[in-house]
């Protein structure tokens, strides 16, 4: 394990990969900070984008090494350790990887957590720490990134992980974790709305349930609704899309989460006629008291 002093960067080694990584090591070579990176979804975008020759920092709270994340030792990536609730440890961050990297294309926050309990069992460290992690995490993230987005040419996109569907459809017996998604998918347009006319883009991504460690205990639950469950390399492609095409919003879904999306943004008596009520025993039953 590896962590970065802000002043030196380590590039830090192991496994041996091949492929666009090993030769577009350049300057022209599109680059990305990823936030979050040691769990199941970021794991994936790190080798995705090693992969897709991207030149990579990577970030989470614990020590990891680079290397491992990516698959690579071509010294594609570097690691520092840092946490989306302390701007301080972000600052740090964004002035290690504009000085390695030069330039930043994007970068991406998968720091996220999402207990779900009925609503009077959620202690206050829960609420806490969703507020924290998940609200102004978002929000340090961006602060601490912009200044240099604004100023380099061609400017560039921050894209924040979101919940399952877009921010705006919440779901019962996680009723503190859904505020925290409203609160970024709101984040989100307002700062898109002041940054027109810029080069930089805010993108709010909403994963569908993947097969990751930290959503296995739900797994039951979303194949009892009739909701696939993904692989994290899926996600990780529809993110890189989410960067080339700076969309401002992308929710994947799968047909059924997509119609409860569009029908709850037109009306939640809707969502909850074609679904969303039949969902809640479904998540009251994963959600014992
Ligand atoms: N997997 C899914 O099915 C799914 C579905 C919808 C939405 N999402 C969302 O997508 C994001 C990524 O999902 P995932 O499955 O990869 O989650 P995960 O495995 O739980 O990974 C979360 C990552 O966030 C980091 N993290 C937590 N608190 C942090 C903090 N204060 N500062 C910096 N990093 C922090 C963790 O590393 P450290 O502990 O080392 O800091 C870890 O790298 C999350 O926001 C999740 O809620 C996931």
């Amino acid at each position: 394990m590896t962590q970065l002093n802000e002043k030196s960067p380590v590039i830090t080694g192991g496994a041996t990969g091949t492929g666009p990584a090993a030769t577009q090591q350049g300057k022209d070579a599109p680059t990305a900070v990823l936030i979050g990176v040691t769990g199941g979804l970021g794991h994936a975008l790190a080798r995705l984008l090693a992969a897709e020759g991207f030149r990579l920092v990577l970030a989470a709270r614990r020590e990891y090494d680079a290397a491992a994340l990516t698959g690579r030792n071509d010294g594609s990536a570097i690691y520092q350790s840092a946490d989306v609730t302390d701007p301080a440890s972000l600052e740090k961050l964004a002035s290690a990887a504009f000085e390695h990297l030069g330039r930043i294309d994007a970068v991406v926050n998968l720091a996220g957590i999402s207990p779900r309990k009925p609503i009077e069992d959620y202690p206050t460290a829960d609420v806490d720490a969703l507020m924290a992690v998940n609200v102004k995490g978002p929000i340090f993230v961006t602060q601490a990134f912009l200044p240099g987005l604004r100023k380099q040419a061609g400017g560039g996109v921050i894209v924040h992980l979101g919940g399952a569907m877009d921010g705006r459809v919440a779901l019962p017996f996680m009723s503190a974790y859904a505020a925290t998604r409203g609160a970024l998918a709101s984040y989100v347009q307002g700062a898109n709305r002041e940054l027109a006319g810029t080069n930089v883009v805010l993108s709010f991504f909403g994963p569908v349930p993947s097969n990751t460690e930290s959503e296995s205990p739900y797994f039951d639950m979303w194949r009892k609704m009739g909701v696939a469950l993904c692989e994290p390399n899926v996600v990780a492609r529809e993110i890189l899309a989410t960067i080339r095409k700076r969309r401002q919003a992308h929710v994947m879904g799968g047909g059924l989460l997509k119609m409860l999306t569009l029908a709850n943004a037109v009306s939640p008596s809707i969502a909850d006629a074609i679904g969303l009520r039949k969902f809640g025993k479904l998540i009251k039953q994963h959600s014992p008291r």
